[in-house]
């Protein structure tokens, strides 16, 4: 748009002087620059286009924004009436600034089958219902909902909305649209509701749960999140386009999910109505990008103790082999380059070892990639139909 010191070579200028049909700016009905503003902008590219210091861009004025989406939530005073619950005490409230009364409680049978769909998304069976008629305890109703809470049906009603936030999809979307097997993932979510994660913990996993110290299994299968992206294998592509395509498409997740924003606007230009610059944009961005992933390899526990059986078995193998033979100067290992320590010592399926255990340890890896979380990197070389 601006190269700076030359405006002949500078298109904002063509668009602003109206000399470039195809660029003319600014859109039809608005009033144009005058010839002395369009003066004064060819000589500020002329003396090198500098951006004086201290200048506020229009993101960060808006940063003072008092938008009610910027102003952080404040507990409001619960209104007097002797209500148990505070909620029932807003209800009412409300009920009689409009003139309205609250209905009779609802019969056993109704409340029973309204609480199950609600929470579980499930209608009771005849047993449970036939249970709470006859349940004649004082606290009957609050024992129900304990017990519905504790369903495990609970976290795939409630983490329904969530895997939405998170693209979830079982297939990898485009023209191929292959199955995924990304259930690891789903299944996350509803633990994750189901034993009550706080909702920090449960941001920090799923945007960073690979980063956490000695990250569990299940830290980085909660980074699925941001790996529910589309996949495009259709043969001919450009395979980097669509791995770019999948990090804008991370921030949006960040964005939409966590943030409530849409982020993505400052992708092009500092975000013209919230407080978020291009250059906060590419901040996290950078950060997403800041990774080699493949796949991440799912075990079930018995194949996580076989694994860690083989690999023990492979240090022990390594150390035998050292104290047999001792290095005796630089080039010592076979083509000169010695194993890296940090791929066996973290069992990765790329390690690379030196003994009869290496096929054996390389096929239980095999056997995993199906299962595994996803593929973040679209396959250039798959044929294209
Ligand atoms: C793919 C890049 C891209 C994205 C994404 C994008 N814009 Fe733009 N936007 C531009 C470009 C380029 C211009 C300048 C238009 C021109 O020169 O005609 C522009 C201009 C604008 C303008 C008018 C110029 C001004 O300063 O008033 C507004 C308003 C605007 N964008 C808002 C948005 C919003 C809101 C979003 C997100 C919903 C968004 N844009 C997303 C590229 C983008």
């Amino acid at each position: 748009m601006i190269v700076p010191g030359d405006a002949g070579k500078s298109r904002l200028l063509f668009a602003i002087a109206g000399l470039d049909p195809d660029l003319k700016m600014p859109p039809e009905g608005k009033t144009p620059l005058t010839k002395d503003e369009v003066g004064r902008l060819r000589a500020w590219v002329e003396q090198g286009a500098k951006v004086p210091k201290g200048t506020e861009t229009r993101a960060a004025q808006t940063a003072k924004s008092s938008h009610w989406a910027f102003r952080p939530p404040v507990r409001p005073a619960v209104p007097t009436g002797g209500f148990q619950n505070p909620i029932d005490a807003f209800i009412r409230q409300r009920l009689d600034k409009d003139g309205l009364k609250p209905s009779p409680e609802a019969d056993r049978v109704t409340l029973v089958r309204r609480l199950s769909l609600d929470l579980l998304g499930l209608p009771p069976t005849p047993e449970e219902v036939d249970a709470f008629v006859r349940d004649t305890r004082p606290d009957a109703y609050e024992r129900l909902v304990d017990r519905v809470l504790a369903s495990p049906h609970y976290g795939e009603r409630w983490g329904r909305h969530w895997l939405d936030a998170a693209r979830y999809a079982d297939s990898d979307g485009y023209e191929k649209d292959k199955p995924r097997q990304v259930w690891a993932y789903r299944d996350w979510v509803i633990h994750a509701l189901n034993r009550d994660l706080p909702y920090d913990q449960f941001v920090i996993e799923q945007i960073a749960g690979d980063l956490l110290p000695h990250a569990t299994q299940d830290q980085r299968v909660a980074t699925g999140y941001l790996r529910n992206s589309m996949v495009n294998e259709e043969g001919g592509i450009d395979p980097e386009q669509f791995r770019m395509e999948a990090m804008f498409d991370r921030m949006d997740a960040i964005g939409k999910g966590v943030l409530g924003l849409t982020v993505q606007c400052a992708q092009c230009h500092d975000h013209k109505y919230d407080p978020l610059t291009q250059q906060d944009y590419y901040r996290t961005f950078a950060f997403l990008n800041n990774d080699h992933e493949a796949n991440v390899a799912v075990y079930s526990p018995e194949e996580q103790q076989k694994r860690a059986d083989l690999f023990r078995q492979i240090r022990e193998a390594e150390d035998d082999l050292k104290r047999r033979h001792p290095p005796t100067g630089a080039n010592t290992w076979p083509g000169g380059r010695k194993p890296s320590a940090a791929t066996s010592r973290n069992g990765s399926c790329s390690a690379r070892t030196w003994t009869r255990f290496r096929r054996a340890a390389r096929s239980t890896c095999r056997s995993r990639t199906g299962r595994s979380s996803r593929r973040a990197t679209p396959r250039p070389d798959t044929p294209s139909s």
